[in-house]
């Protein structure tokens, strides 16, 4: 009996070395996850996790652009409820390190699971048997999650600088070694509008538009960024910090309506600066060259309204100046 029970436990990590590493059958090494760090992350994700173990897939395994799913170490976020993926970062992981970016997930508890090339590392290999454990969970909490509660102002052209107010934590940016004036250890990373950055440093410099918080022992606070960009339309706003916070979550406050029902934080607008000539014959026919900048057409194509009458107009053949319709 005891011979056969040796052979079967025998049998049982041979096949798990097997799995372990389909790909290059010399290494032996069994993958472990024995830490995840930080503790604490935003219900709006953005928040870089670090995964502590060994044998989890090379950088180098990642590349040559091949699109197979399968390859490489992938990382689950598991509640009672719910799974979430965290978004590895392949460049930054590597045999005993995974670091992942989580998701937008809701408040709760959080156990890791890692699989390394397709294979799920057992439970057993996850904090040694106690997924559970504090260092194997990972807590999404509000009282973590940074907010917006509003921008001002609400529109203006590409490259206005915006004001955004909320719980910010911090008023260091940038800096990997300065504690916030409010002794928390944490700095922001990025300001996003849109898909585009807004950027917090004056150009050739190393100052600030303006980053502050209210009160110096507080979290509410607030920071200036210059929009960048030349897209015209709606846009929501967000910022990252590092360390055990991440995204923005928005305040339904800072919503609002725009004219065209579209719900966003920011709106960008074109500007106008001259049109000529600004008289014309009430026959029409009359050539109006509108000069202005961010005249984008990434939504709609210009329209050109002149009293009650709309005129389309081509861009990008030279073409800037049309005929006016005869007014009524
Ligand atoms: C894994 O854990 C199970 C119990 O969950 C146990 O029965 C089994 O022997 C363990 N396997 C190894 C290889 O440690
Ligand atoms: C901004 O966010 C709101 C809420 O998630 C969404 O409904 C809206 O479509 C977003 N607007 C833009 C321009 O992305």
């Amino acid at each position: 009996m005891g011979h056969l029970w040796l052979l079967g436990t025998w049998g049982l990590w041979g096949l798990l070395l097997c799995a372990a590493d389909p790909r290059t059958g010399d290494s032996k090494i069994i993958p472990k996850v024995t830490e995840i760090i930080p503790k604490y992350g935003s219900i709006n994700g953005a928040t870089r996790l670090t995964i502590k173990g060994e044998g989890f897939a090379q950088a180098n395994q990642f590349n040559y652009g091949v699109e197979d799913a399968e390859l490489g170490s992938s990382v689950q976020l598991v509640s009672s409820f719910r799974s979430f993926s965290c978004d590895v970062e392949r460049d930054a992981s590597h045999s005993t390190q995974i670091t992942c970016y989580t998701r937008a997930m809701p408040e709760d508890s959080y156990t890791v699971r890692v699989s390394v090339d397709g294979v799920p590392i057992t439970e057993n290999n996850t904090c040694q048997g106690h997924i559970r454990s504090r260092a194997c969970s990972f807590y999404v909490k509000s009282f973590k999650t940074p907010t917006i509660r509003s921008i001002t102002p609400l529109s203006g052209t590409p490259g206005t600088l915006i004001t955004i107010q909320g719980r910010i934590f911090t008023d260091v940016y940038g800096s990997n070694t300065a504690l916030s004036s409010n002794g928390k250890n944490v700095r922001i990373l990025r300001v996003y509008i849109g898909g585009m950055p807004c950027e917090l440093l004056i150009p050739q410099s190393d100052n600030l538009y303006g980053l502050k918080l209210d009160d110096p022992s507080g979290d509410l606070g607030s920071m200036i960024c210059k929009t960048t960009g030349t897209y015209i339309g709606h846009h929501n706003v967000s910022f990252i910090l590092d360390s055990d916070y991440g995204r923005s979550f928005p305040q339904k406050m800072a919503y609002f309506i725009s004219s065209l029902n579209k719900i966003s934080m920011f709106q960008t607008y074109a500007e106008v600066t001259a049109i000529s000539p600004s008289r014309g014959s009430i026959q029409g026919g009359t050539m109006i060259t509108i000069s202005g900048r961010f005249f984008d057409q990434t939504d709609f194509p210009v329209r050109v309204l002149v009293g009650a009458e709309y005129f389309h107009i081509v861009f990008g053949s030279g073409l800037d100046a049309f005929p006016t319709a005869p007014l009524q």
